[in-house]
């Protein structure tokens, strides 16, 4: 694959040192403007965000904690355009809400209540925070802004129409009351990740759904421990206790009660009322940004789990097209998605993008990866021709369509390799390899104790208490695995291109990449290369270290796979003998290889990132900055752990917002050169 512009051999600016402070470092030479932030208005009829919690009219504001993001280009006559580097639209994930208990204190002017039943006005702001965005951006005298009065700009939420697509459209496990033939389901949430397909729409990954949804502590023994039940717990909804914020509270309306999952009707066909609105979340949804009136989809092809971003393999013409995906959980898993169709060039710039989506990620091969010691591994094939998935005696499979929306015990039945929380993954585009953040894993011990906890294994190397005891122990900083394809579909061999740690921690357990003080990092999350500078771009959002840094973003430039060695690491067990754990470790990063750029506000998480086709502007999100700021401090801005943006004169109020910025280089460069 041949990258738009002759790649980077080396980082070009100088690294940014570790931060506390509440506001934005980048390196010198290099300028930000913040350009979009929770409630900022999408409409000339919608007012300036006020920023004192009572503000209304969510449907037309940015939402809550900005996450994975594209940039779709638009020309001077408002049409899609690949080269367009001076207007475009961002489409981008509002994952979640700062909360406390029930409520999201932020948005409310009281803080709103912690105590059941959530009243339903608050319900309903809540829920109109999360879900999805557009919005258009251009240059004006070399600053970006947003276009308030663009007609592109729209949000998408847990209430708007979706549709199910793959071959879990019309399945039984997704008829509800809403959705009586189980094609259609309301709305996406907890978007986390994102992709950008070869034709030029948007792919969003569902997350932390199953959080949302309640039932009742009865429910496992009403069932009598049905299928349903399996999926439900394995899924990590088990019975009893309230959901995330109790909107199932908020009235009799199906818009409320569909959150308890366990509450029973009179549907016309067989089904409970609300008890499969939690298999209709889970997936990754295709939207077109460029044209509202398409229906979004959701792309059950590509299995359903705690899904973050979709990576695209380099379309090759005649060829197959490869997506990767990791499950954000402790000990979940990383799959791929391989098409039925083989790429048409033409395809990049279709008459109409979702029929491509149809094309492409409605018929396929779903696969999860099991890691080997020598630094082989294999993609194993989720279909009812593989024996281990029907012969499996955890949970009958039906067909492919309940493997793809039970994917999780598909992945159980063949063995897969439980992995330290895949995050984010890209493919870079000079090598093609895949990179897969693992951000951490607290499960990981050496001593394991409980079914949740796992040995440290070859993929997943390390288990140790934090370096400075405060914040975690088990893998608490995570690291970048890659792999690269073998001759054959299910083949591929892998290592650890860096493993995060702190620059002083031990170099035979922890530090195995040789992190120095420009490089170390924790809890790698997002993740994304550069198509034109070839830059891969790591973003952390972490615990471990946060009581010496703020969360970050790097720059590097990789090498491939294999260009490090293997490693055996001798883990000291509890009864003093040892446990020798071989792992296939990268070359350590040069300094001009790796380095620090970014270092962002208090209590934020660096997220999402994507550039202009020109490589001279990247947006990025600050995430949930003042995560941890108090209900009961709302009064007092000066107890708020970050007052950013306000303390960048940015809006009104100083209530801190999760907010998109772009980043420019002062001479006009391109970004990292
Ligand atoms: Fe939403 Fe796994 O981060
Ligand atoms: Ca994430
Ligand atoms: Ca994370
Ligand atoms: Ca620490």
């Amino acid at each position: 694959p041949t990258p738009l512009n002759p790649v980077l051999a080396a980082l070009g600016f100088t690294a940014v040192g570790k931060s506390l402070l509440d506001k934005v470092v980048i390196p010198t030479g290099y300028s930000f403007q913040i350009i979009y932030a929770l409630g900022d208005p999408l409409s000339t009829a919608t007012p300036a965000y006020k920023n004192d919690g009572t503000d209304g009219d969510f449907d037309n504001r940015a939402g809550d904690h900005h996450d994975g993001m594209e940039y779709f280009g638009l020309d001077a006559a408002g049409k899609p355009s690949v080269s367009a580097a001076d207007r475009g639209l961002l489409a981008m994930n509002h994952e979640a809400t700062t909360d406390e208990k029930l409520s999201s204190h932020f948005i409310h002017a009281n803080g709103g209540t912690t105590t059941l039943p959530r009243p339903a006005a608050e319900v309903d702001k809540e829920v109109a925070i999360h879900g999805l965005s557009v919005v258009e951006v251009k240059v004006t005298d070399k600053k970006w802004a947003t276009v308030q009065s663009s007609a592109f700009n729209r949000r998408v939420t847990p209430l708007t129409p979706v549709e199910i697509a793959g071959p879990a459209r019309g399945n039984a496990q997704l008829i509800t009351k809403y959705s009586q033939d189980g094609k259609t389901t309301r709305g996406t949430i907890n978007n986390c990740g994102t992709g950008k397909t070869p034709w030029g729409t948007f792919l969003s990954g569902e997350e932390n759904w199953s959080g949302y949804f309640t039932r009742v502590a009865a429910d496992d023994t009403a069932r009598g421990g049905d299928k349903s039940v399996v999926a439900l717990k394995r899924y990590g909804r088990s019975a009893g206790g309230t959901s995330r914020h109790g909107w199932e509270t908020g009235g009799t309306d199906d818009k409320y009660a569909r959150w308890n999952i366990s509450k029973t009707g009179a549907s016309t066909n067989g089904s409970d009322d609300y008890r499969n609105e939690l298999n209709g979340q889970g997936y990754i949804i295709e939207m077109d940004a460029y044209d509202k009136t398409k229906a979004l989809k959701k792309r059950s092809a590509l299995g359903r789990f705690a899904h973050e971003s979709a990576a695209f393999g380099t379309p090759v013409v005649g060829k197959p097209l490869t997506v990767y995906m990791g499950d954000d959980s402790r000990n979940e898993y990383m799959y791929k998605f391989v098409s039925k169709a083989v790429w048409v060039a033409a395809d990049a710039n279709p008459a109409d993008r979702m029929a491509m989506g149809d094309k492409y990620l409605d018929e396929g091969t779903l696969y999860v990866a099991k890691f080997n010691a020598d630094g082989t591994g294999e993609w194993i094939e989720l279909s009812m021709s593989n024996a281990k998935i029907t012969g499996f005696a955890g949970y009958k499979f039906a067909d492919l369509a309940d493997i793809c929306i039970n994917t999780r015990l598909a992945g159980d039945a063949v063995g897969a390799t439980k992995m330290d929380r895949p995050e984010w993954g890209g493919v870079n585009p000079v090598t093609g390899e895949f990179y897969q953040t693992l951000t951490n894993n607290s499960n990981r011990n050496v001593d394991p104790t409980g079914s949740s906890q796992l040995a440290p294994d070859n993929a997943n190397p390390r288990a140790y208490a934090d370096v400075d005891g405060k914040k975690g122990t088990g893998n608490p900083n995570g690291h970048i695995l890659r792999t690269k394809e073998g001759a054959t579909v299910g083949a591929f061999i892998w290592d650890v291109y860096l493993f995060g740690a702190e620059a002083d921690a031990d170099k035979g357990l922890i530090n195995l990449s040789n992190l120095t003080e420009e490089q170390d990092f924790s809890s790698p999350d997002g993740l994304a290369f550069s198509p034109n500078t070839g830059i891969c771009w790591i973003q952390t959002d972490d615990g471990a270290y946060t009581d010496v840094t703020n969360c970050m973003m790097l720059a590097a430039i990789p090498g491939r796979v294999g260009d490090g060695g293997a490693k055996t690491l001798s883990h000291p067990k509890k009864d003093g003998t040892k446990l020798d754990v071989v792992t296939q470790v990268g070359a350590v990063p040069a300094a001009d290889k790796l380095k620090r750029f970014l270092v962002g506000p208090k209590d934020c998480e660096i997220t999402g990132l994507c550039e202009t086709p020109d490589g001279k502007a990247i947006f990025i999100n600050i995430q949930h900055p003042g995560e941890n700021t108090k209900l009961a401090d709302l009064a007092n801005p000066d107890l708020y752990t970050s007052q950013w943006p306000a303390n960048a004169s940015y809006g009104a109020g100083k209530r801190p917002r999760s907010a998109t910025i772009v980043i420019t280089k002062n001479d006009g460069g391109r970004i990292g050169s």
